[in-house]
């Protein structure tokens, strides 16, 4: 498989933390990726630092040819890379379509009141999304009015329908029930595997990482200390100790 996107040497600091540390990594084209690690081992800083909300310090981030440390966030969506959130950035008083609507424009890097939204193409891209999800159902429902796997679902599908080509997903399943949790990542993961979108999920279940992730790269104080396919990685008893301190 060819490389989608490449991580040199990687520093981000926040005073005297080393948040990332000489970070190294490649996601390669079509891959599921989970990065796994204990609570402050720099996962989330990794994923800031690939879409753009942290500059690192040194080092560089490669989407094909583009170095992408010096970019805005909404540039780095509009080249084909999205994010979900742990916790989903919704808009509590508007549909779920027209918050699907708002992402659909954005991929554009048009951010209007909702009344000049409603294009027929965003209308198109925003059903797709829902629809992959199966989430047609609550399509008029207020985003308030959701339990909290629905609107883990809708920021997932709000990512979608920025079409992009690889997505990043921080814990997407962090905060609700591991029941929940299992239909969720179902979804979620069809739904990625059906579009054909690389993927990189930040995550705390080792049983979701056995069931979903192609490759594994486990984080520790800033480093990505190993990495490989899932089933040599979780069976690694010094990995399994590194990372035990997650909660
Ligand atoms: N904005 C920030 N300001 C100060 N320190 C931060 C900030 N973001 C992260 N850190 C620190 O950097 C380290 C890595 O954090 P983070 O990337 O969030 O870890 P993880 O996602 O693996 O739990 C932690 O020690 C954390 O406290
Ligand atoms: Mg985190």
């Amino acid at each position: 498989m060819k490389p989608i996107l490449k991580a040199e040497d990687l520093q981000v600091a926040f005073g005297g933390v080393i948040a990332a540390d000489r970070v190294n990594l490649t996601v390669l084209a079509d891959e599921v990726l989970a990065i796994v690690g204990s609570n402050g081992s720099g996962k989330t800083t990794f994923v800031n630092v690939c879409t753009g909300y942290i500059k690192p310090r040194r080092g560089e981030v490669y989407f094909g040819n583009t170095a992408l440390s010096r970019l805005h966030p909404r540039a780095i969506t509009r080249l084909g890379i999205a994010r979900a959130f742990q916790i989903p950035q919704l808009f509590a008083e508007h549909t779920v379509l027209e918050n699907l609507l708002l992402a659909a424009a954005a991929r554009r890097g048009f951010w209007r009141p909702f009344s000049a939204i409603s294009r027929p193409c965003y209308l198109e891209e925003a059903r797709e999304a829902l629809g992959l999800l199966g989430l047609e159902g609550c399509a008029s429902q207020r985003a308030a009015q959701l339990s909290e796997g629905t609107r883990k679902l809708v920021d997932i599908a709000m990512a979608l329908a920025l079409r992009p080509r690889l997505l990043f997903m921080d814990e997407p399943t962090s905060g609700v029930s591991s029941d929940e949790a299992i239909v969720i990542m179902e979804a979620v993961m069809g739904a990625l595997a059906r579009a054909g979108i690389t993927t990189v999920f930040v995550e705390h279940d080792m049983e979701m990482v056995r069931r979903y992730a192609h490759r594994v790269a486990v984080w520790e104080s800033g480093r990505v200390v190993a990495q490989g396919q899932p089933h040599g990685i979780l069976h690694d008893s010094q990995i399994r100790e590194s990372i035990a301190g997650m909660a």
